[in-house]
């Protein structure tokens, strides 16, 4: 038996979300290296890992080691990482990453668009949608996300999505060479019982 609610395609006008594919890899390494300084300064990584540059992180054959492990660990029901398509095309990320099911039933969630397509609303609407994945066929009951207090714009889409501010995480993950503080931001099934993409659509009226 499969995980719950994976392998899944999601849609709100323009915006999709879906499983990566083999054929991503030029898309992905492209965005990802046009996108250094845009995603550098807000993406962890180990800190024991190999010094190899971003453009060496993010090669063909790494897209494929990625690819591996996201299957593995989405078949698993331990993660559900998407790809953002914007017009059918490969924008962005947003992943529920770190399933605990039990009494927590919880998830965090992280996200990243394409410089060139950002301010579009692409990025909350794709989360609003994987929100309403998780609490209805993942059957999880909350997730997180973790912001660094200097990130205004990601703080800008869980502010707009309502989540909720549950304070600081001191020295939390490893970023650009030292160890961050981050605010932890939560929502739970309750807080969005008509759903959040429905609410969203309320705030902005139409998709983007
Ligand atoms: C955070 C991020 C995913 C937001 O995606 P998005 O689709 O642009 O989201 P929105 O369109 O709702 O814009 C969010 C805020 O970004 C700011 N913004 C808008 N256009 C922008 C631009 N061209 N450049 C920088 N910030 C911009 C605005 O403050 C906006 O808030 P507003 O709607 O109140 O004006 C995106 O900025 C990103 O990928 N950043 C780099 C990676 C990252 O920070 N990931 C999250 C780690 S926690």
């Amino acid at each position: 038996m499969g995980a719950p609610g994976w392998p899944v395609r999601l849609e709100d006008g323009r915006v999709g979300l879906r499983p990566f594919r083999v054929r991503d890899a030029g898309a992905w390494s492209e965005a990802r290296i046009r996108n250094e300084q845009w995603l550098a300064p807000w993406e962890g990584r180990a800190e024991s890992q190999s010094p190899a540059t971003w453009a060496e992180r993010h090669s063909g054959a790494v897209f494929a080691a990625m690819l591996r492990s996201h299957r593995k660990e989405a078949r698993a029901g331990r993660s559900l990482p998407l790809v953002v398509t914007y017009e059918g095309r490969l924008v962005g990320q947003v992943t529920a990453a770190g399933i605990v099911r039990g009494a927590f039933d919880s998830a965090s969630v992280g996200y990243w668009v394409d410089g060139a397509h950002a301010g579009r609303g692409i990025l909350p609407t794709a989360l609003a949608m994987l929100v309403d994945h998780c609490f209805g066929p993942v059957g999880l009951h909350r997730l997180e996300a973790n912001i660094r207090p200097e990130n205004a714009p990601s703080r800008r889409v869980v502010e707009k999505l309502g989540f909720r501010d549950e304070g600081l995480h001191a020295r939390y993950l490893y970023i650009d060479g030292a160890w961050r503080d981050h605010l932890s931001f939560a929502i739970t099934r309750e807080d969005v019982s008509g759903g959040m993409l429905r609410r969203w659509h309320e705030v902005r009226p139409g998709p983007p």
